[in-house]
């Protein structure tokens, strides 16, 4: 039996605009999806997730998810875990050589699923991990992040970026452009996030803005503006020193940009009624500064605010479901058991 775990991930800057080619800095941060592997002597695959953020659910099969047994949980649910389950199996049977690799598989998410947070990508990176380490074939992490994003691309239609599966993966802030992906150097931000206990549709999302972008001029300008503004965080970014008091300036800074990013989502139409009533929330109870993370559409903020004062004020605000502190998880992908 193997167990490995992977963070889940904020947006700092660049979603979207980075599926045309823009840089995007993503930071993971300490929520985690654990995943157990368990080889079988045949080539099925039994999956219980028992905190997905509803009721959980246990679905056995053999040669593919197709014919779904039927489970006692909202359908699509079921539907989005199961093909991310059943790509990273794939992945994992082909990167270990053994495509009648069977698995009992348990998945545990303190991450809300389809929320922004990454935890789809999470799922995926913790499973191929512990799935290959369970046939005694590990792989190391640039292969591992590389299998993760074609399990995400082919589950999303060819809509995913490399950002949220390599950002998991490696842990820390990340900057991704196209296939370009690397760690950088960041200090410990003091994420505050806001959960509406809604979920966007990413592949909706992503296709809404293809088709502004192609129908309005300024669409397209608005996508490079964000490229802009990830590469000013970026050099800000760059300069921060470790102690955090000493950072101020830089949260400032960061914060203002983070507040240009989110008005840019929104005129890309993929912001939400709760997620900017969140976001004035957070700038109004002081936080540097907020954003939408991830897709939109519903889901999380997440806003800059060392002070404990701005999650507080959004666990008083209608239409928040959940707010709460994150830390940045530096550490990416890790074994936990084995
Ligand atoms: C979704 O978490 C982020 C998007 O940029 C899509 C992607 O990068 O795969 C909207």
């Amino acid at each position: 039996m193997t167990v490995c775990s992977a963070p889940g991930k904020v947006y700092l800057f660049g979603e979207h605009a980075v599926v045309y080619g823009e840089p995007a800095v993503p930071a993971a941060i300490e929520r985690r999806a654990t995943v157990t592997a368990e080889p079988r002597s045949d080539d099925h695959v039994r999956v219980e997730a028992t905190d997905l953020s509803l009721d959980g659910f246990t679905v056995e099969y053999s040669g593919g998810t197709g014919a779904r047994p039927d489970v006692d949980v909202p359908t699509p649910l079921v539907e989005a875990a199961m093909g991310y389950v059943d790509a990273a199996v794939r992945q994992a049977r082909a990167a270990a050589d053994s495509p009648n690799a069977g698995f009992d598989i348990t998945i545990e998410s303190d991450i809300p699923l389809g929320a922004g947070l990454g935890s789809s990508a999470a799922v995926v990176v913790a499973g191929i991990d512990a799935a290959t380490r369970a046939l005694g074939e590990p792989i190391d992490r640039r292969e591992l992040a590389d299998r993760a994003y074609r399990a995400e691309f082919e589950v999303q239609d060819g809509q995913a970026s490399r950002a949220d599966t390599f950002c998991s993966t490696m842990g820390g802030a990340v900057r991704i452009e196209g296939d370009d992906c690397n760690p950088i150097d960041a200090p410990n931000l003091p994420f505050v996030i806001g959960f509406d206990g809604g979920a966007g549709d990413t592949g909706e999302l992503v296709a809404g803005v293809r088709e502004l972008k192609s129908t309005y001029r300024f669409a397209d300008d608005t996508v490079t503006a964000i490229g802009d503004i990830v590469q000013t965080g970026e050099r800000l970014l760059a300069e921060a020193v470790p102690e955090a008091d000493a950072n101020r300036e830089l949260l400032v800074e960061l914060g203002e940009l983070m507040d240009f990013n989110h008005g840019l989502l929104a005129a890309l139409g993929v912001s939400a009624r709760s997620l900017d009533a969140m976001v004035w929330t957070a700038r109004e109870a002081g936080a540097y500064g907020a954003k939408l993370t991830g897709a939109g559409g519903g889901g999380c903020i997440v806003a800059l605010d060392p002070t404990g004062e701005v999650e507080v004020a959004l666990s008083y605000t209608q239409g928040c479901e959940d707010a709460f502190h994150a830390s940045l998880a530096t550490e990416g992908v890790r074994v936990e058991e084995s």
